[in-house]
């Protein structure tokens, strides 16, 4: 996603205290009733999840998102790529807004789709490889067209395994993008050996692969990453079983392979939050994941030790920037017949994502699935 600019608040917004935002968001919601509906993302800041009218990972806000047919607009508290795949699964009535423009994902921005068709034109030159292409939601809308237009699907932390699964039936190899940690975790948790997954790194030529390399792959990971979860180490999970060993340690998939091998649970937002939730009273977690979600769920148990896996703060920057006053900002300007912030996709790119997200939201279970269990 090319970075898109947002620009200054007004001047009246600037010193505003959280009481005042507070009132006027929920005066701002009482007047728009139904017609507006707010989502937001387990990593939103606690001044903004209040006003959501639904929370969720990646997957349940798709599905919510695409329910909201007799809202005139969503407000998208979260990341662009989330705002993106709610426009193309809602008709153009439902108009939606991410707050603050500037909140992308450096992870989907490192599969660039020039990038990705120069994979495939190569990939396609290797006499005879033609993976199904998967791509992780967190990606930019051009990327799932592709994979729509060739036969491949999206997918998120929580159906990761039962997509790569599905594209197995379609094809003998996979083409994960653009988390190289969820592809690894994922194949892995099925039973696919490292030495069958190999790394397409798009900076290098070829992939920086030989031929006779992809050709024995059944799995080709795409270099991209998360650089929150990135953060987190082998070392911590020592540090904290040293530490005391009663603490369990879970993990969200984007972490390395490493970490999710010495964690004891792997899954996405949602499953994090329903394990503890469901964890005995006195239990103990070290949890691998972005700390605003980390420390409200320490608040909502208190009778159970939570803590982040690392001393660090691992903070979602670009999630931090979706805060009450752009939320309320937002609202301000929709009351007085402006829409700001739209987040529109195309309609070819739309008719071809859609393809593969759908083929995502055919594969849901009723429970969030871990990747890994102890
Ligand atoms: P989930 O909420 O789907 O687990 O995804 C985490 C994430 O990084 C969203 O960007
Ligand atoms: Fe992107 Fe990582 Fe932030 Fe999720 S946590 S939005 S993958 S940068």
């Amino acid at each position: 996603m090319p970075i898109l600019f947002q620009p200054p608040l007004p001047p009246a917004y600037r010193d505003l205290g959280a009481e005042e935002i507070e009132r006027r968001i929920r005066a701002r919601k009482r007047e728009f009733g139904r017609r507006v509906v707010i989502l937001g993302h387990h990593y939103q800041q606690d001044e903004v999840i209040r006003f959501a009218d639904f929370t969720g990972d990646s997957l349940k806000l798709s599905q919510i998102g695409a329910q909201q047919t007799q809202a005139e607009h969503i407000v998208f508290c979260g990341v662009h790529f989330m705002a993106e795949s709610a426009d193309m699964l809602t008709g153009p009535e439902v108009k939606v807004i991410l707050p603050d423009l500037s909140a992308g994902c450096s992870m989907a921005d490192m599969a660039d789709i020039d990038d990705v068709e120069d994979a495939w034109d190569y990939l396609a030159g290797v006499g005879g490889v033609q993976p199904v292409p998967i791509t992780y939601v967190n990606s930019s809308a051009a990327v799932k067209a592709f994979c729509g237009r060739h036969g491949g699907a999206c997918c998120t932390s929580s159906n990761a395994r039962a997509i790569v699964e599905w594209a197995f039936t379609q094809g003998d190899k996979v083409l994960f993008m653009p988390d190289q940690h969820l592809g690894r975790n994922t194949a892995y948790a099925m039973g696919i050996p490292l030495d069958r997954m190999v790394v397409w790194d798009p900076q290098i030529v070829a992939g920086g692969l030989t031929a006779e390399r992809v050709r024995g792959a059944r799995v080709l990971l795409w270099k991209g990453h998360c650089s929150v979860h990135g953060l987190f180490t082998t070392r911590q999970c020592d540090e904290i079983r040293k530490l005391d060993p009663a603490f369990q340690i879970i993990v969200h998939p984007e972490c390395p392979w490493e970490v999710v091998q010495k964690a004891d649970l792997a899954g996405s937002t949602e499953f994090i939050i329903k394990t503890i939730r469901e964890a005995d009273p006195g239990s103990k977690w070290a949890v691998g994941t972005e700390v605003h979600l980390v420390n409200r769920v320490a608040k909502e148990h208190p009778n159970k030790t939570v803590r982040s896996l690392a001393g660090i703060q691992c903070l979602c920057t670009t999630m931090y920037r979706i805060d009450g006053k752009h939320l309320l900002w937002a609202l301000d300007e929709l009351a007085t017949g402006h829409l700001v912030n739209q987040v529109r996709v195309d309609e070819q790119t739309r008719r071809e994502a859609v393809v593969a997200l759908e083929r995502m939201l055919a594969h849901v279970t009723a429970q969030p699935v871990a990747i890994k269990r102890a």
